[in-house]
């Protein structure tokens, strides 16, 4: 999805910039041109003979260069750009760029660049934390920068804390996804529901159903590159995201899902209900492991489980609302019917009959439906078909607010 792009990275001086190269070469790999341009402090980590090795490409590490009397025309290089990454980005820097300093190659290309820029901050915890570093995130965000932000673990100084710069693996993931994402998503609050329930029938046994997770992950990870606050409702055992600050919030039962989305609900701008929610709870499930002799899973006594996606449906609710389906027989009209029956403002429609789609798979094959339209999602990768579905949200909220 990269392949064609023209990616210009920026480096800024500090520890992380030593994973550069692997960046590079995953990048490359995916058919994107590649050009550097770095601080002469972050050649104390990495060398330029090995960014130009990688990237294919002169670096660039001042404007001007003094041995020829060259001089190194930066607004051409960040027009050449379809995206500038700043990778990593130090408190320094962060501070040079939010306040329109020029003192070197990165912050002055930066400053020419039409467009977009991925900043990624990596720094030690406690000048992650500084309110000096809060402040100038906040500033680059409002200046439209996008932000991919550190993550939690150790760093150089021995500390444990939030600051280390994602894995090259995962910088190539976010800047895929933010690529193909609506920008109408940069800010939102979004809560999304995946896995399958379960609800306890004794100590050892319950009941649950076949979902694996993975479409409610696939949206949260997009949404989270598009630049959303992700809040992940998710299952026991069910599948975990891959971004480390995607806030995922552990539930086992029905109810417990519930309690949870009810009470952040009216913070968010959409609300993904991807989850498969058990319809029906043991009542009292047993204390004590139930015998075979005694016959006792033979008389277990269901009671039915709110529907959270109907309760989530009042009226005015601050929150778009999206619901999903899986049919056995995919109809549309059923849907359609379904729709209108929970109150929400789209259906996503899976059909168990469709190859590749459904549980457990990695692809996915929907029918998206909203009040007004219906579109065909062809079968793809659960990424893809997560990119398609927070696009046309990302639409449907436009044309929404242009009424
Ligand atoms: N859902 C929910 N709470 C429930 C059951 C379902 O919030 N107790 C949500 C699901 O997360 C999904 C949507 O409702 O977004 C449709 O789920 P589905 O199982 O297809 O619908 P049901 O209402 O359970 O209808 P049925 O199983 O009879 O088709």
């Amino acid at each position: 999805m990269l392949a064609g792009k023209r990616i210009l990275l920026g480096i800024t001086g500090g520890i992380a910039a030593y994973k550069i190269p692997e960046f590079i070469r995953l990048l490359r790999a995916e058919g994107a041109e590649v050009k550097v341009v770095c601080t002469p402090q972050s050649l104390d980590f990495v060398t330029p003979l090995t960014l130009a090795t990688t990237s294919g490409n002169p670096v660039v590490v001042s404007l001007f260069d003094a041995h020829s009397g060259t001089w190194v025309n930066h607004v051409e290089l960040a027009l050449w750009a379809d995206v500038m990454v700043i990778a990593p980005l130090t408190a320094n820097s962060l501070a040079g760029l939010v306040n329109g300093k020029t003192d070197n190659a990165v912050l002055v290309t930066a400053l020419c660049t039409r467009c977009p820029v991925v900043l990624v901050p990596a720094m030690d915890h406690d000048m992650w934390e500084h309110q000096s570093t809060l402040n100038n995130i906040q500033k680059a965000e409002a200046m439209g920068y996008a932000l991919m932000r550190p993550e939690y673990g150790a760093l150089a100084s021995g500390l444990i804390g939030q600051g280390r710069m994602p894995e090259p693996p995962a910088m190539l993931q976010f800047l895929t996804l933010f690529q193909q994402c609506h920008s109408w998503w940069k800010g939102k609050k979004v809560l999304i529901s995946s896995g399958g329930t379960r609800e306890a029938i004794d100590p050892v046994r319950f009941i649950s159903n076949q979902s694996s997770g993975k479409m409610g992950v696939a949206l949260a990870e997009a949404a989270y590159c598009a630049g959303a606050q992700v809040t992940l409702v998710r299952t026991r055992g069910s599948k975990m995201p891959y971004f480390k600050n995607i806030n995922c919030i552990e539930v086992e039962t029905a109810l417990q899902m519930q309690s949870a989305i009810s009470g952040m609900a009216n913070e968010q701008d959409v609300i993904c209900m991807a989850a498969a929610v058990a319809d029906f709870r043991v009542d009292q499930p047993s204390l004590q492991k139930l015998k075979k002799k005694d016959q006792g899973l033979n008389h277990l006594i269901w009671v039915e489980n709110p529907d959270i996606l109907k309760g989530l449906a009042q009226e005015n609710r601050p929150y778009f609302l999206l619901g999903f389906a899986l049919e056995s027989n995919g109809n549309v009209q059923d849907a359609r019917l379904k729709l209108l029956q929970k109150g929400a403002d789209a259906l996503a429609l899976n059909s168990l009959t469709d190859s590749g789609a459904g549980f457990g798979t990695d692809t996915n094959k929907m029918t998206l439906i909203t009040h007004d339209s219906t579109y065909e999602l062809s079968l793809k990768s659960k990424t893809e078909i997560a990119v398609e579905i927070l696009n046309i949200v990302a639409e449907c909220k436009l044309k929404s607010s242009q009424v």
